[in-house]
């Protein structure tokens, strides 16, 4: 049941509405919750984490009407857009044609992550470092864009397609399985009607998380996530196995290269475009060569499990800043400031994830996980059983992170934490953060604490 509207509502607390069902939203609520401008928060759909500092609702995320008339009814003061899809079918949108204050960009401005054919053209345009691409739509075209580009290469839909739009193609072989994927089969349905034939760029890829408020940009602290399924990067993609925030591998003059030459010309060049932006920019960056930073993708909204590991991070309120973003004005002086810890995230899945996968199995433990200092537990595919019992709803089922003073403590806590979680099935890569510390240790001698 929805919550009836309080009458005469008068209370100058906050009232703030999160969408989404993930660990990145329960990372949202968590800190919003914290802050002391909060008066109450609710979440559509949310989850049982999310419960304990929400109010959960039976919205769907992408029920764009419903979710406005939900926030127009009981007065939201700010509604904050987890995931990319109702900010690119408008959600952002119709919450400002009934003057409510929301943090995501509009849908003309979400295009940067909704259609990578729009991106791509955009940064050609705005002289943005990204690789070179072919637009594609018939078998034939991607033929001659392959011949052009050679392998290794790389395919993308231009629609959303969570994550598992991109094919990375090494061989003739391998090229000729994607052409069948993308153009016979059509796996990825009308998100494919255009397809990138992209050059391929070698080096180590980190997330670059911006607040925009359409013209001034913020950034979070660095974070570099982990997409491939088993321990060594190998197995298929997927939303995300773990994160760790620093990255360790963005020294801060590069951070302040892709500030210059990648996130105030895409500012600029998407207010010139009548798409200013607000909300979060989340670049995806490959460096090359473990230094020169090109553009892999541009997201709309926060970069999940990043998300994660970076809040358990920040030192002060995070409800000004997406305030701030909202109303398209930052207060002069905003710059978050970070605890001198670093952060970890190790997700656990469900066995078959990214594949099929069982749901309904009981979950223990987490109690006692989130008993140790320093470890939180982020939800996002768990639901309450008919008997009130924690279970798996999802593939991704939690987010266990740890806060410690160097990234090797923060990831063995991490670690420490998990055991003591279990259900059926349970998996996770034992590597998070190994690739970053093995990098640093090439590129200084020097390991991390
Ligand atoms: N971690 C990658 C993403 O959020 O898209």
């Amino acid at each position: 049941m929805v919550p009836a509207a309080r009458e005469g509502y008068c209370d100058p607390a906050m009232r703030v509405l999160v969408i989404g069902s993930g660990g990145r939203e329960h990372a949202l609520a968590w800190k919003l919750a914290q802050s002391p401008e909060i008066g109450e928060i609710f979440c559509a759909p949310g989850n049982p984490g999310i419960a304990s500092h929400a109010t959960c609702l039976p919205i769907g995320a992408s029920d764009t009407v419903e979710l406005a008339d939900f926030a127009e009814k009981m007065k939201v003061d700010l509604t904050v857009v987890g995931p990319e899809l109702p900010l690119t079918l408008g959600l952002a949108d119709e919450l400002a044609k009934r003057q409510l204050p929301v943090f995501g960009p509009n849908k003309l401005a979400a295009e940067l992550e909704g259609s990578k054919v729009f991106s791509k053209s955009f940064m050609k345009k705005y002289g943005i470092p990204t690789a070179d691409a072919e637009v594609c739509v018939t078998r034939a075209e991607a033929k001659t864009a392959l011949r052009k580009i050679g392998v290794p290469c790389v395919f993308k839909v231009d629609g959303l397609a969570s994550g598992k739009g991109v094919v990375v193609v090494q061989s003739a072989e391998e090229a000729e399985r994607a052409l069948k994927l993308f153009f016979d089969e059509r796996v990825f349905g009308s998100a494919g009607d255009r397809v990138l034939v992209e050059q391929f760029i070698a080096g180590e890829e980190v997330s670059f998380m911006v607040l925009c408020d359409g013209e001034r940009a913020i950034p979070l602290a660095t974070a570099k996530d982990y997409k491939r399924v088993f321990d060594g990067d190998r197995g298929p993609n997927t939303g995300g196995m773990g994160s760790h925030s620093p990255s360790v591998l963005l020294d801060a003059p590069t951070s302040r290269d892709v500030l210059t030459d990648i996130v105030h010309p895409t500012l600029q060049g998407m207010s010139e475009e009548g798409r200013p932006f607000r909300g979060v920019m989340f670049v995806g960056l490959m460096l090359e060569g473990g230094m020169n930073p090109y553009v892999l993708e541009y997201n709309v909204r926060f970069g999940d499990p990043e998300t994660q590991s970076v809040l358990i991070r920040m030192e002060d309120d995070l409800l000004p800043y997406l305030v701030g973003s909202a109303r398209g004005s930052f207060e002069p002086d905003a710059r978050p400031v970070w605890k001198k810890e670093a952060g970890a995230c190790l997700v656990l899945t469900a066995e078959g994830y990214p594949g099929r996968f069982e749901k309904g199995r009981p979950i223990t433990g987490v109690e006692a996980a989130e008993a140790d200092d320093g470890v939180f537990v982020f939800h996002s595919g768990t639901a309450h059983n008919g008997d009130g019992k924690l279970v798996t709803s999802g593939g991704r089922v939690m987010g266990v992170c740890a806060r410690a003073k160097g990234l090797s403590e923060a990831i063995r806590k991490a670690k420490g934490a998990a055991a003591k979680i279990s259900f059926e099935g349970k998996h996770h890569r034992t590597d998070i953060g190994a690739r970053a510390m093995e990098l640093l240790l090439e590129r200084t001698g020097s390991g991390l604490s």
